[in-house]
């Protein structure tokens, strides 16, 4: 065993790692930043110095701040009142904490949208959103990208060309579309520009059903609810176009000022769905979002399989921009994190690509919406127990720094996502309990247990460097993606398709072929019919036996060289004895679709299959369940990070002796508590 693992290690340590790139780094810092999200225009400028003398203790290296501040910067229209946040950019330089400066323009202020309420979203319901909460402003509004502009410009004609300014937020968490009658001009003049003809889209989205024939494009609606395929995928799209551009108007605006060291991100929101982030992530110097629990405790498989979605929209390292210090105000239940748990998680980022982590907030507001939110210090300026826990990850990061830096996860297994795949079945799940998320995930768990990375990656992402690559519900397949995914196969790759791939083509129709549409012939198989399930169907074969349950689908093949790996047992009578998983070999590589939900074991055991058939070794495959395993390479590093999520102590026999990164000296073993955390190398 131990000579496998120390195989498995030389052959990670020759591969190509892709190292970090662009993302901002402080005048003064670690490698790893720690953050807090600080809200200096909450409070008297004579509390600012005990607030940064309390972060700069606490480790913290960046603050984020302004992204909510429009009516302190300007409060009347074109009056400018800048100077208070230089004051801030100042104060925190003299505690060597650098700044991220967020555009303003989730917020708007009161005389902006009275003036002109044209810049107000209307909502699904047809109502106009009103001031007093956030996010109110519309998204396509001409007049509104103007003013954002305008902001955005003089924010950086200030702050482009400060040193202590290392970054910036274009706006906060996107999400909010309007239905407005110009949105809806837009949305029409953009699908003309898209389909040309309206005998085009007619033909395209099948609108003789139910008489929806358009004879003019401005008999388009705005789809609400439920609606034609065609209509709702198209709707999305332009929606992520126009987030694109909202964004883009915003970072013209800064990069005619700012100097190239100050990189531009926004913060997403992990697999929220509202907009194709891919889209509207091309315009951005690195990838962020905002690591929230919620209810509950952290499950570090899917928030993993979450960082490495993110890592995954720009393909490198990427910032943990909101993470909640121990508990948030907006869940059900809104428990805390467990004591040790805050500094598992910020682990967990790093480990998964982050080089930065943001706790979210700083200091609560006496008032305001967010009252009870989880907070470094408490209403009275003091600090409160998580303080320590968050001022200990500092200390860590500055230690661990030299390490990790110009490190990432490298991983020679992708896993596709899909946004047009993911709403095309979430309109129409068949079966309310089939979430493509859940589906990806599964897939996901299993194979990170073994290669310890996964890459998440879009179908049209370039795949030469994966061993193996699995598409989870790929339910939508456009023209593009087959030729990729094809010519990924024809050069070796060994591609897997599971449960309701490739039903759909770019237009949300089906293929006029079965399943696997144009990947049907490279298979050499199709699926003859789906079957949403009331109760759970038996599987047998290679992966050996199981229960499927919630969907499966009945194969058939006709090519001679595709090979049956499962079967359905005794059930509805037309899943009897019928093929469950085929596999083709094509030339080096291999094509294989997977038509039954697989359960814990079959998962797993298919997982195994998988790296075999792909020439792939597990990596430290002895390593007990509890224990988690994220490794960072490049720069002739190779970095990992350990982490007990059991509640028993758990001790590691390394293949190895390595060196301890944050105690120093050199180990052959280590024994984990409960969220204990180990980094060597
Ligand atoms: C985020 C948001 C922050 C804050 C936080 C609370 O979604 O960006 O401004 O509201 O949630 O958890």
């Amino acid at each position: 065993m131990l000579k496998k693992v120390a195989i498995c290690f030389a052959l990670l340590i020759s591969l190509f790692v892709p190292v970090a790139a662009q993302l901002p780094s402080t005048p003064y810092s670690p490698s790893l930043l720690l953050g807090a999200a600080w809200y200096p225009e909450q409070w008297p400028e004579s509390r600012w110095e005990a607030d940064l003398s309390l972060m700069e203790a606490a480790h913290i290296h960046f603050v984020r701040i302004n992204e909510f501040a429009w009516s302190s910067l300007e409060p009347r229209e074109g009056d400018y009142e800048l100077d208070w946040l230089d004051r801030a950019v100042r104060a925190a330089e003299r505690h060597h904490i650098a700044v991220v400066i967020g555009t303003p323009t989730a917020a708007p202020p009161a005389w902006l949208t009275s003036k002109y309420p044209e810049t107000l979203r209307t909502m699904a319901d047809g109502r106009k959103d009103g001031h007093g909460n956030r996010a109110q402003f519309n998204w396509s509004n001409p007049k509104y990208r103007e003013l954002a502009a305008k902001i955005a410009a003089r924010l950086a004609e200030r702050f482009g060309n400060d040193a202590n300014v290392i970054g910036w937020q274009i706006d906060n968490e996107y999400g909010n579309e309007s239905y407005d009658a110009q949105t809806q001009a837009q949305f029409q003049q953009w699908l003309r520009g898209k389909y040309k003809t309206l005998e085009n889209l007619n033909a395209r989205w099948t609108t003789a059903y139910w008489s929806e024939t358009y004879q003019d494009w401005a008999q388009i609606p705005i789809p609400v609810g439920s609606g034609n395929p065609g209509l709702l995928l198209q709707w999305k799209e332009f929606v992520s176009d126009t987030w694109r551009s909202y964004q883009r108007n915003q970072i013209d605006a800064i990069r005619a000022h700012a100097d190239p060291r100050q990189k531009i991100t926004t913060n997403m929101m992990g697999w929220f769905d509202a907009f194709d982030h891919y889209t509207v992530a091309q315009d951005l110097d690195f990838a962020s979002w905002d690591n929230y629990v919620g209810t509950g405790h952290l499950d570090p498989v899917r928030t993993g399989a979450t960082h490495d979605l993110t890592r995954g929209f720009l393909r490198r390292n990427f910032w943990v921009m909101e993470t909640q210090p121990g508990v948030v105000n907006w869940s059900p239940n809104n428990n805390m994190l467990d004591k040790g748990e805050v500094r598992a998680m910020a682990w967990n980022d790093i480990g998964h690509g982050a080089d930065a982590v943001e706790f979210w907030q700083w200091r609560s507001a006496l008032n305001g919406q967010e009252q009870y939110h989880g907070v470094l210090l408490g209403a009275d300026g003091t600090p409160v127990p998580v303080y320590d826990e968050v001022k200990q990850i500092g200390a860590e990061f500055e230690k661990a720094g030299p390490a990790l830096d110009g490190t990432s996860v490298d991983s020679q297994v992708a896993i596709l996502q899909d946004y047009e795949s993911r709403w095309a079945i979430n309109w129409q799940r068949h079966n309310s309990a089939f979430d493509p998320v859940d589906a990806l995930v599964s897939y996901y768990a299993s194979l990170r247990a073994l290669a310890r990375s996964v890459d998440i990656v879009a179908d049209t992402a370039p795949l030469g460097r994966y061993k193996l690559v699995v598409a989870p519900a790929l339910n939508l397949l456009t023209p593009e993606a087959a030729k990729n995914l094809e010519a990924y196969v024809r050069s070796g790759g060994h591609l897997v398709l599971t449960q309701r791939s490739a039903l759909k083509d770019e237009d949300n129709s089906l293929y006029p072929q079965r399943q696997p549409g144009p990947l049907a012939e490279l298979l050499g198989a199709r699926v003859e019919q789906w079957y949403s399930l009331d109760k759970p169907v038996p599987i047998d074969g290679e992966w050996g036996a199981g229960e499927n349950r919630i969907w499966a689908e009945q194969l058939s093949f006709s090519a001679p060289e595709t090979r049956t790996l499962m079967r359905y047992g005794k059930s509805n009578g037309w899943l009897d004895g019928q093929p469950a998983a085929v596999t083709r070999s094509v030339g080096q590589g291999s094509i294989t679709y997977i038509g039954a939900g697989l359960d814990g074991k079959t998962m797993k055991a298919a997982a195994k299959w998988m790296m075999r058939e792909a020439g792939l070794n597990p990596i430290m495959s002895d390593l007990p369940d509890d224990i988690d395993l994220a490794i960072r390479s490049g720069n002739g590093k190779r970095v990992f990070i350990f982490t007990n999520y059991g509640v028993s102590p758990r001790t590691i026999t390394l293949p190895s002796p390595m060196e301890d990164v944050l105690t120093g000296g050199t180990v052959s073993s280590v024994t984990l508590p409960q969220y204990g955390v180990a980094i060597l190398r």
